[in-house]
Parts: C-alpha cells; structure tokens; sequence
C-alpha cells in the first residue's frame, strides 16, 4: 500500500514515525510524501499544549474530504493525542479507522494490513513493554546518506510535573539496554551516520529504572552509555534531549568532560527561575541547584553552551516570577531557548488551578525573553569573530546552494565556500569572519561584504 505519514510534536514523535516507516517498507508498503496520493493516511500527533492538538485534529477533520473521493482511504491517528483521546476519537472525527497509542506504536504494520482487510474501526491503547525494543527500526531507504540518526533510549516519563501530559501520554519511563543501544548506533554508523542524537523524554535517567531520587553522586548510566556511544567508529558527535537537570550527577558531567564527541551544546529544561514557580511544578530542584550544575559543568567543559526550555504564564507567576527567570536566563548565558506559553491539560495537576495570568501577559513574557535570546546570541556569535572552531560538514544550504553549511559543536550553523576534498560528514575546522544572529560566516566566502 502507499502509505502517507505526517508527524506532530517532539523529537521522539519524529523517530517514532522514523522507526514505522522502516517498518512498513520491509512490509513493502511505499511511503508516499503527498496525502491525495496515499491508501493510507497516519497522524501521529502531540497533546502537549493544546495548539498542538488542535492543529492536527483540525487537518484530520480536513481529510474527510479525501475519505468522500475515495471510501477505501484508511486513516489513522497515531501517538500522544491517540492515547490521550481514545476512542473519543472516533466521536470527533467519525471518518477516521483507527487509533493506536504511543503503548503498542509497533503493531502499526500489522495493524494497518488487519483494518485493510476486515475494514472496522479499531483502537489500540494498552501498554507494552515491547514497544521498547519494537521501534528500533531505521529507514535507510528515504534517509540515505543522512549523516544524523536518532536513537531513542528511554521512553516515557515518572516525573508528573504538574503542568504536563507526557506521563499520561507516553506512560511510565522505560530504559533499554546499553547493548542494544550501542547496537543500534553501530547499524547507523556503518549507514554513513556521523551524529547520533540520543532521544528520551527524560533521557539522562537512562538505566536508572524510573527512580525519582537522584542518583549518587558517582553513579551515572547514561553518562557510561554517552561514552560508548561517542566510542562507535565513524560516530564523530553525540547529542541528547531532553534532560531533566536531578540526573546531572559528577559522573555525568565527568563523562561529559573527558569526550569531546559529546556536543558542547547541553539542552537541559529550565522551566522557571522562580523557586516558587518551580516548586508548584512539581520540578525537584532549585534556582541555586540548577546554576550549580550548569557552573559545573562551565567549569568541567570550556566552552560549553547551553540551550533550554521555559514556561511563561504558569498558574500564579507574578512579575517578581518572571523577573527570576529572565535574571536566571541571564546568568546562565542562554542563546536559545523554547519558550512555552502555559496551556492547561486537562488530567495534570495545574490545570486543577485557575490559569490566572492572561493571554496578553503570556505573550508580553514570551517576547521580552525571545528579545534577551535574539541579544545575547548576536553579543556571543560576533565574540566568534576571528575565532577557528570546528564544523560537522552538512552540504549545500537550503537557502542559497552556492554556498555549504556545517554545525559547530555548541550546534552553530556555519556558512562557508565549498572547497575541493571537502565533503558532507567531514569535520572542518574555519575562521569565522561575520556573524549574525543566526548565522556565523566562514573566511573562505568571497561575498563577505554582501552579507547582512
Ligand atoms: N521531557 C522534557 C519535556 C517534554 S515537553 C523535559 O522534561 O524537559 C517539552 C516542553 O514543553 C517542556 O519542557 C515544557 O517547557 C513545555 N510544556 C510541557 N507542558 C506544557 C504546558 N502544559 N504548557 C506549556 N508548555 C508546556
Ligand atoms: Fe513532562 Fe516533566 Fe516528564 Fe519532562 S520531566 S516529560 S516536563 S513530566
Ligand atoms: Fe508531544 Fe508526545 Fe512529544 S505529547 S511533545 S509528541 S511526547
């Protein structure tokens, strides 16, 4: 069959359909890129906020359209939202024949050949633990020559924070094991990969079998994991997301360190810089213990960079709140970070509680923290000037393919001239000589003047 999938959401959802799509061509079905096109059309969706519902529920109510030229069509949605609505789904948006949770997300091929021939609706949402090792497929065939993989490592979440649906969605956190793991990025490796990203909703408790206590100090699997990964041969850098900053123990950041394949750009979700704030997030730990571990690691990794995630308008943040995370966001030297308006979920914890700030407020924060990020990473990326740094060759840029582009390891983007001998997957080391905002500019373009 010719099967179109369109994914919502996070980097996980991305692999998942990354994964399923592997699968369903070693089943010989086709993956199409166009809906009109397909006998098969999958969602796999996000509930986070309820944007991202809303958005893909209202392309799925669009396909009834498609369904009405061709009563044969098979849609499906997949995921977050799937396990989140239920058979629910099948209420709101009738001409849809399946639902399959993010629990039993492998059955997908079976599921989908089964419905093409007994045509009923059907929905799948327990959970299994063979979800786990069941979606380490890759699909070489439409990712040929790609030199980033992704690897997801943990699945699902144990840490509620009170404004999240993940843990309900995703269900309970789940780790592999480190051989499969390695495994599985040696099957990248030899498929011409160069940089693994390392995938988890809470990924730095890798192995840690879903405790909520910090580990001791001088325990850190995922950190060993991190250093057998960067150890694959032909893997020249390993990133990670997300990770929750409890699981920053001295091992980690020690593993971190000692192997510079580890990228010097660390994800780690700040939230708020308010302790209050924090503290009716149910997030475990402090302002003063999440510099701590970003000064550590300042200090064990020169050079080292770091990028986040913050929510504005959680219930009851006052200005005296929002100060705190912008000063934070200050201190610790943020370029770039995802800001969140808060948006309640219903079944968490805040949306028990009024979501007292106002739209205009919500979005007032979000821009006067885009404005700091948009500052202090043109002030970082003009310090670069004059600078050699290293790039990850990616090929020609989207934008303008006369010239190529690459990413530095704190995950700068590069523009340089293509030069004879180079090519995509090298490591490159350049002088920067402009910058933008987003942009650095390699020495070796002749245009240099043209560029603003
Ligand atoms: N596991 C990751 C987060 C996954 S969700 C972590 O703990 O870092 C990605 C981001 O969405 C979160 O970091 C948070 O900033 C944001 N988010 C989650 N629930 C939200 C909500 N109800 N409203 C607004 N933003 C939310
Ligand atoms: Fe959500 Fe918190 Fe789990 Fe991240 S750690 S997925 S924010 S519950
Ligand atoms: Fe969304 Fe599910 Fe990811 S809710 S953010 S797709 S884990």
């Amino acid at each position: 069959m010719k099967i179109f999938i369109k994914t919502y959401g996070c980097q996980m959802n991305e692999r998942d359909s990354e994964a399923l799509a592997g699968m369903l061509i070693k089943r010989n079905h086709r993956i199409v890129p166009q809906e009109d096109e397909a006998d098969v059309l999958i969602f796999n969706t996000c509930s986070v906020r309820e944007q991202a519902e809303r958005k893909a529920l209202g392309k799925i109510m669009h396909m009834k359209k498609l369904k009405r030229q061709n009563e044969n069509l098979i849609i499906g949605v997949i995921g977050c939202m799937a396990q989140n609505h239920g058979e629910a789904l099948f209420k709101e948006v009738p001409h849809i024949d399946f639902v399959l949770g993010t629990g039993q997300l492998h059955e997908l091929p079976d599921l989908v050949e089964q419905i093409a021939e007994e045509r009923r609706q059907v929905a799948l949402l327990a959970n299994s633990e063979a979800v786990l090792t069941g979606m380490s497929v890759h699909d070489f065939s439409t990712n040929e020559a790609s030199i980033f993989g992704q690897v997801a490592i943990t699945r699902g979440c144990n840490r509620f924070c009170a404004y999240c649906i993940v843990p309900y969605v995703r269900g309970r956190e789940m780790s592999r094991e480190a051989a499969d793991v390695v495994a599985e990025v040696q099957d990248l490796a030899a498929h011409g990969v160069r940089e693994v990203m390392l995938l988890g909703q809470n990924v730095a408790a890798f192995g840690l079998n879903g405790i909520l206590t910090p580990p001791a100090d001088d325990v850190s699997p995922f950190g060993d994991l991190l250093t057998q990964v960067a150890q694959v041969p032909g893997i020249a850098r390993v990133r990670f997301t997300s990770p929750y900053p409890s699981y920053f123990t001295s091992h980690l950041i020690q593993a971190i360190a000692a192997e510079p394949k580890i990228c010097r750009s660390i994800h780690l979700p700040l939230q708020s810089g308010s302790n209050e704030v924090l503290k009716r997030m149910n997030r475990q730990y402090t302002n003063e213990s999440y510099l701590e571990i970003v000064n550590k690691l300042k200090a064990a990794v020169p050079g080292i960079t770091f990028s986040t995630d913050i929510i504005v308008g959680f219930p009851g943040e006052t200005e005296a709140d929002f100060q705190a995370t912008r000063d934070l966001m200050n201190i610790v030297g943020f370029e770039n970070a995802f800001i969140f308006k808060y948006s309640p979920r219903e079944g968490t914890v805040s949306a028990k509680h009024e979501d007292s700030v106002p739209q205009e407020v919500k979005e007032e924060r979000n821009q006067i923290l885009l404005a700091d990020l948009a500052l202090r990473s043109q002030k970082a990326n003009a310090a670069l000037i004059g600078q050699r740094v290293e790039i990850l060759v990616e090929g020609p840029s989207f934008r303008n393919p006369a010239r190529w582009t690459g990413k530095t390891s704190t995950a700068k983007s590069v523009m340089f001239a293509p030069m004879p001998g180079v090519k995509v997957g090298d490591l490159l080391t350049l002088t920067i000589a402009k910058a933008t905002g987003m942009s650095l500019f390699a020495d070796n373009i002749p245009d240099l003047a043209d560029i603003n």
